[in-house]
């Protein structure tokens, strides 16, 4: 029996991952790859609609595509590629934004979070129809599961009725995807203030862990971690959000349940739970940072890998344009 196709995608921006990207995210593509036949991009033509710097861009699309390598994101069981380097991305959006209401494009809530964020300067068509590139990405590969987190449900749902759409007026061209509810993904927080979710757009630098940062760096983000005044290591997420966050950390990274950690620490300091979780963190990062790091010293390597991600990538496409087009009657 083949396996069922999987669609996932992560945006180059930023350097370096960080560890909600990790544990998040690249965690699970990294599992899912025995269980689907896994498609993973990089979305460099989403991180467009944003303010960008296209030196910058080019780097950063670089640095993602080897951090996933370098977790073990396996070119052998799985199709890694850079978005870009596949052109039936944008020609499908075209063909897609024809079926597309206006009023459903305009009530994806996205586009109003994101052109809030980046103020109306920054405002553009290309942020707007984002949601039919995203339905783009996924229906090119006769997706039929796609991981998603609360915040992209919304675009999954468009993509469905799309391909419904498409399918009834024009013939049966399209797998319909269904939305893959990854079972207890867990969610890290920001070390310096631990309500707020860890991410790359919070104010302050120091309660972000990221994957390339030097070792040095890390273990004192860690260190001085916002803790509390009770002295207890103990899991309360609503009374002691700072040490919950560290022991979920500490247990997704080590793979020893919480309430393991709790007897393994009882009794003992902030420092010592702070100490042996820089250990953890180091452990994992290292292997993913010496190898991403000989990649991005090695481009040859690199532009092998992803030109064979692209060139697998483009042979799955090309099937479901040509199709397309066949049914559209261009
Ligand atoms: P950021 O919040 O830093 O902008 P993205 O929105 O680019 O991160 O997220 C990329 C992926 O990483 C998504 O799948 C998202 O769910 C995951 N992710 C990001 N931050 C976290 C976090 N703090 N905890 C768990 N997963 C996260
Ligand atoms: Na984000």
């Amino acid at each position: 029996m083949t396996k069922p196709a999987l669609y996932s995608a992560m945006q180059p921006s930023a350097d370096s991952l960080h560890l909600g990207n990790y544990v998040g995210a690249l965690t699970n593509w990294i599992t899912m790859q025995d269980e689907f036949r896994a498609v993973y991009a990089v979305a460099n033509q989403h991180a467009i609609t944003v303010p960008f710097e296209p030196a910058e861009l080019r780097d950063r699309t670089r640095a993602t595509a080897a951090q996933f390598i370098a977790a073990g994101i396996d070119a052998d069981r799985s199709v890694l590629f850079v978005q870009s380097d596949v052109p039936a991305h944008a020609e499908l959006t075209w063909v897609l934004s024809a079926i597309t209401g206006f009023g459903e494009a305009g009530r994806m809530t996205q586009f109003k979070d994101k052109s809030q964020r980046h103020g109306t300067d920054a405002q553009n068509v290309g942020l707007f129809t984002y949601p039919i590139l995203m339905a783009a990405d996924i229906l090119l590969y006769q997706t039929e599961r796609v991981p998603v987190g609360e915040d992209q449900r919304q675009h999954v749902e468009l993509t469905r009725d799309l391909a419904q759409r498409f399918n009834a007026r024009y013939g049966e061209t399209f797998t319909v995807p269904q939305a893959h509810i990854v079972k207890e993904s867990a969610k890290v927080y920001d070390l310096q203030e631990p309500t707020a979710k860890m991410s790359k757009s919070a104010a302050s630098d120091a309660g972000l862990l990221r994957v390339l940062d030097d070792p040095k760096v890390t273990s004192k983000k860690i260190m001085r971690a916002v803790t509390d005044a009770d002295g207890e290591i103990r899991f309360d997420r609503e009374t002691k959000p700072g040490v919950s966050n560290l022991l979920t950390i500490y247990s997704v990274l080590s793979g020893t349940p919480i309430d393991g950690l709790e007897r393994e620490y009882q009794g003992r300091g902030y420092g010592d739970l702070k100490k042996g979780l820089a250990e953890v963190v180091q452990s994992v990062f290292a292997p993913i940072r010496d190898r991403a790091n000989e990649l991005l010293g090695d481009p040859a390597e690199l532009d092998r890998l992803l030109a064979r991600g692209a060139e697998q990538a483009n042979e799955l496409a090309e099937g479901t344009i040509a199709d397309v087009y066949e049914r559209v009657g261009f």
